[in-house]
């Protein structure tokens, strides 16, 4: 009979839909937050202006200025104490939902201590965060992110037992100046770079080496800052504000070099090294430190002549108090660093945590490099990363507060590099939605370029480039600033 044109044009339509679905993007969740992050010492500037008192970055620059890179400081960066209208200006730009940045401790607490605020560093983060607030990007604040007022660096900071008092006065005022509008916290920004590199490996502020024994004083009484905050916040503002508090801690992948027993274990031990020491007390099931990484120290401590172990576990009342003291786990995100029990040994002169765990690790060889050395490109870095910690703690609920990628200041505008390397982030974040991880948004470094520690400003990590020529700090948008503003909008990967 004659062609039903009815029947034809429903057909076609049938291939064409199912044609699309067998196609169809995958999404990342309406409600997911898209975001980007900075810190306050890599962007604000404005050192000494105002009222702010010093912190242990500002003396060490200005004291020791030869171990920064370039020789620079961060006593104007990006400005962003005097530029932080352009700052939420390009926020809306991307379309970013939130918007993670960090309180400098000594802009509002000059000495460190509660006794005093300074009325000034309050109104900045009133006014940055009124700002964001008025453009319904959601803030999420970093209580510290590295800058200790340096007058708590001289009674000893991180490794003073009172240090846990001073972080939670500090921590009280923050909730009470910006807890009505700032419903999501995180107490301390990576760990292992505050006490192993700050305490041990001479790449972070205070830039001691505390001969294996202040890294692992600094981690418990960092992990117990970190608990009495989050118990203040939920006893006493929580119930009214109705906010979260989490911590972020450094998750790169560390991957065994093979499949020997030696080389998986010499991986776990890098993993409890790096952060497990900060993520078993508060998210694992039984709480307290990692058991191997115990056992090595205590077996090191004796070869060298310790009356006493340089590690002892949190007492019970600490594992009690600490166990399960987080709304969420941020992670920040970068790289895969191959772990190996049997090459690249290196000899240790003094006691260390390196020592203890006395692991070999590398960059595989073959993965795309950047402009920092410890960054390179790994296949599905993120999903095997964020099952890992799935697996290993009952599914917490997750936010990667960082991920991003480094190029050469002066390099060009159009940043495919970056680009490459954030679409394998996406990849990989939707196969680890895929795989039921509970991950509720994500943070790209940076908005925008910044101090990046002892790399000076040689490595450029953000969406958008400062000109430091420029005393206005003009910022102009990387192609990738483009390639982000679609994925927020659209919610897949658009190639
Ligand atoms: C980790 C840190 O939190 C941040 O301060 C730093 O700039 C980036 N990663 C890149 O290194």
């Amino acid at each position: 009979g004659p062609v039903d044109m009815k029947s034809l044009v429903l057909c076609l339509l049938a291939v064409a839909c199912h044609g699309s679905t067998v196609k169809q993007q995958r999404r990342f969740p309406d409600d997911f937050l898209f975001g980007a992050a900075t810190s306050a010492y890599q962007i604000e500037g404005a050192w000494n202006e105002d009222g702010k008192g010093e912190n242990i970055w500002d003396r060490l620059v200005h004291t020791n200025p030869t171990v920064i890179q370039d020789l620079t400081t961060g006593d104007v960066a990006a400005d962003s104490y005097h530029n932080y209208k352009r700052d939420v200006e390009m926020m809306r730009e991307l379309g970013l939902n939130a918007y993670r940045f960090s309180i400098s401790w000594a802009r509002i607490l000059p000495t460190g201590m509660a006794n005093e605020i300074n009325p000034a560093g309050v109104a900045y983060y009133n006014n940055l965060i009124n700002e964001m607030v008025k453009y319904n990007i959601t803030p999420m604040v970093t209580l510290y992110h590295w800058d200790l007022p340096q007058k708590l660096q001289d009674l000893g900071g991180l490794i003073n037992p009172l240090f846990t008092e001073w972080y939670e006065d500090y921590a009280r005022v923050v909730f009470e100046n910006f807890g009505d509008r700032v419903k999501l916290f995180i107490t301390f920004n990576e760990p292992s770079q505050i006490c192993f590199e700050g305490f041990e490996y001479m790449n972070k502020a205070p830039l001691l080496n505390t001969f294996g024994v202040g890294v692992y004083l600094c981690a418990k009484h960092l992990v117990l800052a970190h608990a009495r905050a989050y118990h203040l916040y939920n006893t006493e503002f929580k119930p009214t504000q109705g906010g979260q508090c989490g911590i972020t801690i450094s998750v790169n992948w560390f991957e065994a070099d093979t499949d020997s027993a030696e080389d998986l274990m010499a991986a776990e031990l890098m993993r409890q090294s790096q952060w497990g020491i900060y993520a078993d007390p508060i998210f694992s099931a039984e709480g307290g430190l990692p058991r191997e990484l115990l056992d090595r120290v205590a077996e090191k401590s004796a070869q060298q002549g310790f009356p006493r172990t340089r590690l002892s576990d949190f007492n019970e009342e600490e594992k009690a108090f600490i166990k399960g003291a987080a709304d969420f786990f941020g992670v920040n995100h970068y790289t895969t660093v191959k772990v190996s029990a049997t090459e690249h040994k290196q000899v240790y002169s003094v006691p260390s945590m390196l020592d203890d765990v006395n692991v070999g690790f590398y960059w595989p060889e073959e993965n795309p490099k950047s402009a920092s050395p410890w960054l390179s490109m790994a296949p599905n870095s993120i999903y095997h990363a964020l099952t890992h910690l799935k697996e290993k703690y009952n599914n917490p609920k997750i936010y990667i507060t960082e991920n991003g990628w480094a190029t050469y200041r002066n390099s060009s505008l159009i940043d495919n590099d970056r680009i490459t390397y954030y679409r394998a982030a996406w990849e990989s974040m939707l196969n680890t939605l895929d795989a039921g991880v509970n991950l509720k948004g994500y943070m790209v470094w940076s908005l925008l370029d910044n101090m990046e520690w002892l790399e000076g400003y040689i490595p450029c990590l953000g969406l958008y480039q400062v000109d430091y020529q420029d005393p206005a700090r003009t910022r102009v948008a990387r192609k990738s600033a483009l390639v982000y503003k679609h994925l927020i909008k659209n919610r897949y990967i658009d190639y």
